[in-house]
């Protein structure tokens, strides 16, 4: 049966300069591994994912979010799923065809309505996962990319109606979380010019995100936010800024939600940011950074 939506997060490209130092931050201390290489072109994946990989990076002048990979059923869900996109009058960047990253699979790649490329795809060789050991504080699987959008609500009946995600919760009128599948949130929006606010990576439960942090914190990459734990999505947090500035999340935690799932609109407070409170002792979200336009924006990555 054709199934026209996205199923799942696949991975997260970042583009930017200085790839040597942000391919070696990405594999230690963050903990991914890399899974192949071509040049200034790199794919990590992480232990526990079925993904191939989860992120990939790429060198590039200037720092911006280069593709966000999701998943679909099968092929003719892709095919359905590019059709409907055309329909909806996004641009297109590629028809489906045969993927040549790690894992291969079939798909093809659109601009959103902001200019955030995007690849959708199916038939993708899983990797084999494996049990983390005891104490291995490492991103078990990608968890969700929060993106700035100038008009969230625009943004957010197109990814609903174009892509088929669900609404699983706002925060005032500002912020709105989205589910593809059962974990709460996949992607959500924040006001600002189109970018990326942050990519979060779900260790194992809070222990190990909590080790994870101190790994970082004592490997002296800035504690941004946390720790601390939101209300939406009941998740854990740590954010960090990697050697070129893009904030990166550990979290844990995070809620997983059934179909019966009733969104709610949550009144920003520090108590609903933070249950928590601890992460008071740190700068805040106030102090992670300006948002400013991508300068990927409608651009297609050149692979
Ligand atoms: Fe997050």
């Amino acid at each position: 049966m054709i199934n026209p939506r996205v199923t799942k997060l696949r991975y997260v490209g970042l583009a930017g300069p200085e790839f040597a130092v942000e391919r070696a931050f990405l594999a230690d201390p963050w903990g991914l591994r890399e899974v192949a290489a071509d040049g200034e072109l790199a794919y990590f994946g992480s232990a526990s994912s079925t993904e191939p990989f989860i992120t990939r990076l790429r060198g590039a002048e200037g720092r911006g979010l280069d593709v966000i990979g999701f998943a679909a059923a099968d092929r003719a869900s892709v095919d359905a799923l590019a059709q409907n996109l055309l329909r909806a009058g996004v641009t297109a960047i590629s028809e489906p065809h045969r993927l040549d990253s790690p894992g291969g699979g079939y798909g093809f790649r659109c601009f959103d309505l902001d200019g955030h490329a995007l690849e959708i795809s199916c038939d993708v060789a899983p990797s084999t996962p494996r049990a983390l050991n005891a104490g291995e504080s490492i991103p078990a699987i990608l968890s969700h990319v929060v993106l700035h959008t100038p008009d969230v609500k625009k943004t957010v009946a197109f990814y609903e109606e174009a892509l088929g995600f669900k609404v699983s919760d706002w925060l005032g009128e500002f912020m709105c979380f989205m589910r593809c599948d059962e974990v709460h949130h996949s992607i959500a929006f924040v006001p600002g010019p189109p970018s990326l606010n942050h990519i979060a990576y779900e260790m194992r439960d809070i222990d190990e995100m909590m080790r994870g942090a101190g790994r970082l914190i004592k490997a002296k990459v800035p504690l941004k936010w946390g720790p601390g734990r939101h209300v939406a999505g009941n998740n854990t947090f740590s954010y960090f800024h990697d050697p070129v500035g893009n904030t990166l999340e550990y979290t844990a935690a995070v809620d997983r939600v059934g179909a019966d799932w009733k969104a709610t609109t949550y009144t920003p407070s520090p108590d609903i940011m933070d249950q928590w409170g601890t992460s008071a002792l740190s700068d805040g979200p106030m102090k992670m950074g300006h948002p400013a336009p991508d300068p990927a924006l409608w651009r297609a990555p050149p692979v």
